[in-house]
């Protein structure tokens, strides 16, 4: 068993280091694997999954490109799961449902049956690269989708807050950064393709996908917390909408409440590929529409003509 894995490894490390590669935004390089630019570092976890990975049918999958709200969509799933947000209190939303190539990515094969039931599972892999395990399954994803500039401006500064070896070139100029996004080299690029996989299966099967928008979450979250539980088979009972269950856990989820929370405030995570994130990173200002801010009237037209190209006729809008 050992030596086949160890035979696997290698072989996946083979397979990886002849893929197609860049420089990435000058730090955590990407490779271009079956369509989609991955992080070089995070690509053992992904292979590994898509061997290992065995759902069951009371399995969540909580899908998002990155940085479009997925620290909320856990810490909402996991309320809704426990009925007890009073627990976000003391844990880091990232810690309520781990993310799959992450945690795929170690020496050993994890075991997610030691999770509790039903498992949360986290991954920012597209549709078509989940294992087919996950395709056949009845288990249900969750995607949240978020507005391509917000998503690319929330991008760059999470990514200028990685901390760095001193050794590792500076933070690339956002005008670089915006040039390379709208290529699709950007983790898990490009964005489009990305979010139209799990919109095209939301609509041809609307129990396997539940497609969220991250404007829409905002702007209703109540509606959007209903939605996730009957998606998820935990509908809430008339007692607990009586008793304000769906606001309590809204409120717990919010920005301003998480935020401020100490256990989101101090502390870093990720040290062991090689690079640390402040657990603070994952809040920085959740608004919709901070592309305002950032973007040049150009830079914005650019991003804007690209999703019109191609979400043309996909019925996606935002
Ligand atoms: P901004 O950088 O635009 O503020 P991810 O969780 O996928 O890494 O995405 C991070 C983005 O979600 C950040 O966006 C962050 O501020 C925002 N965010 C984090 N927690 C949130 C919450 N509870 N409600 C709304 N947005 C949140």
């Amino acid at each position: 068993q050992k030596v086949n894995e160890l035979r696997a490894r290698q072989h996946h490390e083979e397979e990886i280091s002849s893929l197609p590669m860049h420089e990435g935004w000058r730090y955590l390089p990407l490779r271009l694997y079956k369509g989609f630019w991955f992080p070089e570092i995070i690509l053992p976890g992904v292979l590994s999954l898509r061997h290992h990975l065995r759902p069951t049918s009371s399995d969540t999958f909580l899908v998002s490109f990155p940085k479009s709200g997925t620290t909320w969509l856990k810490a909402l799933a996991f309320a809704i799961n426990t009925r007890n947000p009073d627990l976000l209190l003391s844990r880091h939303p990232q810690d309520c449902s781990p993310t799959l190539e992450g945690f795929f990515a170690g020496p050993n094969v994890p075991d997610l049956d030691a999770l509790p039931s039903p498992r949360l599972l986290s991954t920012h892999i597209p549709y078509s690269v989940l294992p087919k395990s996950v395709h056949d399954s009845p288990c249900r994803i969750i995607y949240l989708c978020r507005e391509p500039k917000d998503t690319l401006v929330s991008s760059y500064h999470f990514f200028g807050r990685i901390d760095r070896p001193e050794a590792a070139p500076q933070p690339m100029p956002f005008l670089e950064v915006v040039e390379l996004f709208c290529m699709g080299l950007s983790m898990y690029g490009p964005i489009w393709e990305h979010q139209l996989e799990y919109w095209q299966v939301s609509q041809s099967q609307p129990d396997k996908v539940l497609f969220l928008k991250y404007e829409d979450m905002k702007a209703d979250p109540e509606a959007n917390v209903r939605r996730m539980a009957e998606f998820m088979g935990r509908p809430f009972s008339a007692e607990e909408e009586m008793n304000g269950m769906v606001g309590e856990i809204v409120r717990l989820c919010s920005f301003e409440k998480l935020s401020r929370l100490e256990v989101n405030k101090v502390g870093v995570r990720g040290k062991a590929f090689g690079f640390a994130v402040k657990n603070s990173s994952f809040f920085r200002n959740g608004k919709v529409g901070d592309w305002r801010e950032h973007l040049t009237k150009e830079m914005a037209k650019k991003l804007d003509d690209i999703t019109r190209a191609r979400l043309y006729q996909s019925g996606l809008t935002y």
